[in-house]
């Protein structure tokens, strides 16, 4: 029992640092900056005009037009990078599209490089599943399962196209054992020695995805369990990691962040290597949906998310948030 008799001390009063704004910034231990944001942007062969996607509201699928217009954007409102997908008119078995020069991803790449390749990070996702009319993101083999290693040589050809086309940054997203080694082998015998890996090093599979599969088109049915990682997991995330460092990856990335906030503090813990974090799809579309709802503050919400993730120990943020966020820290 507490002895009342006895002196206690003064109360300790961790509240006296939290009293105004201006105590508030003083002694604030994680601040956003727009520099580690990075925009991820759809771009569609063959429109005219930009599409909505109706479960991303406020996110469109681009003419080459729009995306450049945005590219400059976004570079003026001070954002680290930009992201680029593409959605190709054509998909086929092998995804043709993506090592294609005239690809509409490739495309893509050489016309934001021209406008604004000095003032921003400019990034390619490296996958096929935007390309392949099954959807997945490998080739598949003769019994419909997907191949890794004739996978791989699809990589290097698609990583060696974006590099050609001037990408800073390539995004290897497809899980695949052996990819970044494989695509690094590839960019270092052309001689694109100083272009960056950024690897999806602990991709879990998801039901999130959900929006970006309308976003892209995709055809994919089923899911990517086989390849992705369990969300039962933490250990194998780590495995993950190692092995793409080990294999020469600049940048390392867990995805999707929210739900994973624990796998991105110990990648942060233990990588020697920048760790990025993707808000993906349908993080943005809980955030977005609630507040349509009127359910919570939007801008209240999603700048917290963000600075959630930061403080969990990503130094990188892929976020569709990343342009209105960039703007509201300037504000
Ligand atoms: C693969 C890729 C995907 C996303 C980024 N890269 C789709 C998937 O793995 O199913 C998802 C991003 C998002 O949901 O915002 N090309």
């Amino acid at each position: 029992m507490t002895d009342h008799s006895q002196p206690v001390g003064p109360v300790i009063r961790p509240r006296r640092l939290r009293q105004s704004v201006a105590m508030r910034r003083l002694v604030a231990e994680t601040r956003l900056d727009p520099a580690e944001l990075v925009l991820p942007v759809f771009v569609r062969e063959g429109i005219d005009a930009p599409q909505a996607i109706s479960a991303m509201p406020g996110v469109v699928q681009h003419t080459l037009e729009s995306l450049v217009a945005t590219a400059r954007e976004a570079a003026d409102a001070g954002v680290g990078g930009i992201m680029l997908f593409g959605v190709p008119v054509d998909k086929d078995a092998v995804g043709s599209g993506a090592d294609d020069p005239d690809g509409i991803l490739n495309v893509a790449l050489r016309a934001v490089l021209d406008a604004v390749g000095s003032r921003i990070v400019v990034m390619a996702d490296l996958c096929l599943d935007e390309f392949t009319d099954h959807g997945h993101c490998g080739v598949l083999s003769a019994d419909g399962r997907v191949d890794n290693d004739a996978t791989l040589d699809r990589y290097a050809a698609m990583g060696l196209a974006q590099a050609r086309a001037g990408a800073h940054v390539l995004g290897l997203s497809g899980m695949m054992d052996g990819q970044v080694a494989h695509v690094r082998d590839a960019l270092d015998a052309e001689g694109f020695t100083d272009t960056v890996i950024l690897a999806y090093a602990a991709k879990y599979t998801s039901g999130l995805y959900g929006p970006f599969r309308e976003a892209v088109q995709s055809s994919l049915e089923g899911d990517r369990a086989t390849y992705q990682q369990d969300p039962a997991n933490a250990t194998e995330a780590l495995r993950e990691l190692e092995l793409d460092i080990a294999e020469g990856a600049d940048i390392v990335m867990v995805k999707p962040a929210m739900p994973h906030l624990d796998i991105v503090a110990a990648a942060a813990a233990v990588s020697t290597v920048p760790v990025a974090a993707y808000q993906i799809s349908g993080e943005y579309s809980m955030i977005e949906a609630a507040s349509a709802n009127g359910w919570i503050d939007r801008e209240r919400a999603l700048m917290e998310s963000l600075l959630n993730i930061r403080r969990a120990g990503a130094q990188i943020i892929l976020t569709y948030y990343a342009l209105e966020a960039a703007r509201l820290l300037r504000a």
